[in-house]
């Protein structure tokens, strides 16, 4: 296999590169078991995904590039929090995905083909990382480091993030150069190389303009790219467009594609503007769908090393729940329902919650994404718990409805059973081949359905007014994944997830107002049809009153009282 060195600017710097690979390449080998020993002393857990997963990632992204590109992709910014606090740092799902190296400041680059340095060297990837710094490392913990990229993740070759500003490859001669949009908010802080030079650096390398307006040169890519016939298409989307950046509608280009659309279709003012958006868009050799595109495609299915990790966040999660039904009675708080299931999940392993725990009693549940969680007594509440946890990446996303007395009222069950009924319509219909709007088609028509033999709506184009969500989305990485939204695949996770929601004041009977509703699981779509991951978690009326009469541990745990 051949070595893999990029070239740089001094061709001191590229000799001394070179002779210090062959040296650290010789040292990680005599050293390698040593390192491994190491790591294993630190006692972390072994189940990561490995670096062959990432390599073997990195390969299936090479192989969608187009012709003569080179992807850059950047790791996660760090969040201020307050002064010298940051949020706990979380790896960018892509970058995670493509290469394990969980830690900021650092860059990968992935080309098409392999590139050849003037030693006569070959590479086709580059990650740049952390420097090692024992002082930083004393307060603010362990680095990698090249060393520890190489041994561990793989990577034939890795250097410091202070080295990608020498880095010398002519970004120009690429036809395509894929990144993500600049939208973050990144600071510059007092060490060299951190993420906010490494991105200034990459922006001087491809000769960024400081006024680039991406969403313009996507829609001049819609518009050079749409067929005749798909000009309403395009305009829907434009619409989208304008309504984050209303200055679009104003560009003289996208006017006079806005005048054909609207002429029915204008000939000649149609290929004027494809000319005019042809020449700007020539003007760069930027690509800012490309890497969404190749993501969303490698993302939606799922590989076995990341359903061991999948399966695993949605089990500690289900179990979660079910210890939540267990423990729980009307003088628990929203919050302490939330400190139940972080210690549940936090037991087995996993190291966050997936997305910010929503526990709703009462009406609180009819805020979809009800986050403060400061409801002191649940009482006689129903109690909506939308909790997932993070293990390794892989994030959960299950919900559940209880009573915090441990019964169901007529009201309260009446509403739940149309959910369940709609939610088992919508696993039915998650099965292979069927458009992703399958099983919210289903459950949609189950609940409206139910709400109209409740009388609580007339017709079923009303149902949108108690059920005003979608019922499912893709789950991996993210809590809402990477997917084309295409036909089902299988080896694909999704939620079905329906819910019916009726906010005090609401117009219909007040017995039912305060009453939220939502069923989520976590659904494998596979060959031999839906299964449900998150089947640990009680889900039926009977099942749920069940487990909340079973004892629980916390029943015993008691806490002195505070003046
Ligand atoms: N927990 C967010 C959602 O259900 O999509
Ligand atoms: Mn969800
Ligand atoms: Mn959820």
């Amino acid at each position: 296999m051949s070595k893999q060195y990029p070239f740089f600017t001094s061709p001191y710097f590229s000799t001394f590169r070179l002779t210090q690979n062959i040296i650290m390449k010789v040292l990680l080998f005599l050293l390698a078991p040593l390192f491994t020993l190491v790591v294993s002393a630190q006692q972390i857990p072994t189940d990561y995904l490995t670096a062959d997963f990432h390599k073997g990632r990195r390969d299936a992204f090479r192989a969608e590039m187009p012709a003569n590109s080179v992807a850059v992709l950047f790791s996660n910014p760090v969040r201020n929090r307050a002064n010298d606090v940051d949020y706990i740092y979380h790896q960018d799902p892509d970058f995670h995905y493509l290469t394990g190296y969980n830690e900021p400041h650092a860059v990968l680059l992935i080309f098409s083909s392999p590139q050849t340095t003037p030693d006569g060297n070959t590479y086709n990837e580059l990650i740049f990382v952390q420097e090692r710094n024992a002082r930083a490392e004393q307060w603010n913990g362990r680095r990698l480091g090249v060393a520890g990229t190489i041994a561990t993740l793989g990577f034939e070759s890795a250097y410091n993030g202070s080295e990608f500003a020498a880095l010398d490859i002519n970004f120009k001669s690429f036809d395509k150069v894929m990144f993500y949009n600049f939208n973050n908010d990144i600071r510059d802080t007092r060490e060299g190389a951190d993420l906010f030079d490494l991105v200034k650096s990459f922006k001087n390398k491809i000769g960024f303009p400081s006024n680039y307006n991406a969403s313009r040169m996507q829609v001049y890519a819609l518009i050079q790219s749409a067929p005749v016939e798909e000009t309403d298409k395009i305009m829907t989307l434009l619409d989208r467009y304008a309504k984050m950046d209303p200055s679009l509608i104003e560009d003289p280009f996208i006017k006079d594609f806005i005048a054909a659309a609207k002429s029915g279709t204008d000939q000649k003012i149609l290929d004027r503007a494809k000319t005019a958006v042809n020449v700007a868009l020539n003007q760069y050799n930027f690509d800012l769908e490309g890497l969404d595109r190749i993501m969303n495609g490698l993302r939606e299915t799922k590989l076995p090393e990341e359903m061991a990790l999948l399966r695993k966040a949605i089990e500690v999660s289900a179990v979660g729940q079910l210890e939540v039904m267990k423990a729980m009675h009307p003088g628990m708080s929203e919050t302490e329902v939330q400190g139940v299931h972080e210690y549940v999940y936090k037991k087995y392993g996993a190291e966050y919650e997936g997305y910010p725990s929503i526990v709703g009693g009462g009406n609180n549940g009819c805020i979809l994404h009800y986050i403060e969680n400061n409801k002191p007594e649940l009482g006689e509440d129903l109690v909506l718990m939308d909790l997932g946890a993070e293990y390794h990446g892989y994030t959960a996303d299950v919900t559940r409805t209880i009573p915090a007395n441990g019964v169901f009222s007529p009201e309260q069950k009446a509403i739940y059973e149309i959910v369940y009924n709609a939610q088992e319509a919508g696993i039915a219909a998650s099965v292979v081949g069927a458009p992703f709007s399958a099983p919210g088609a289903a459950a949609s028509k189950v609940v409206a359905q139910g709400l109209i033999s409740l009388g609580l709506i007339k017709e079923a184009s009303e149902a949108r007014k108690y059920f005003p969500h979608g019922t499912s989305h893709y789950l991996g990485l993210d809590v809402h994944d990477k997917g084309t939204y295409g036909p089902f695949k299988a080896n694909t996770v999704i939620t079905v997830e329906p819910g019916i929601y009726i906010p005090e004041g609401s117009d219909c009977d007040p017995k039912w107002w305060g009453i939220a509703v939502r069923i989520e699981d976590d659904i494998l779509i596979s060959d031999q049809g839906p299964v449900l991951l998150s089947y640990m978690a009680p889900r039926s009326v009977a099942a749920i009153e069940a487990a909340m009469k079973l004892p629980s541990p916390l029943d015993a745990f008691s806490l002195p009282t505070l003046e």
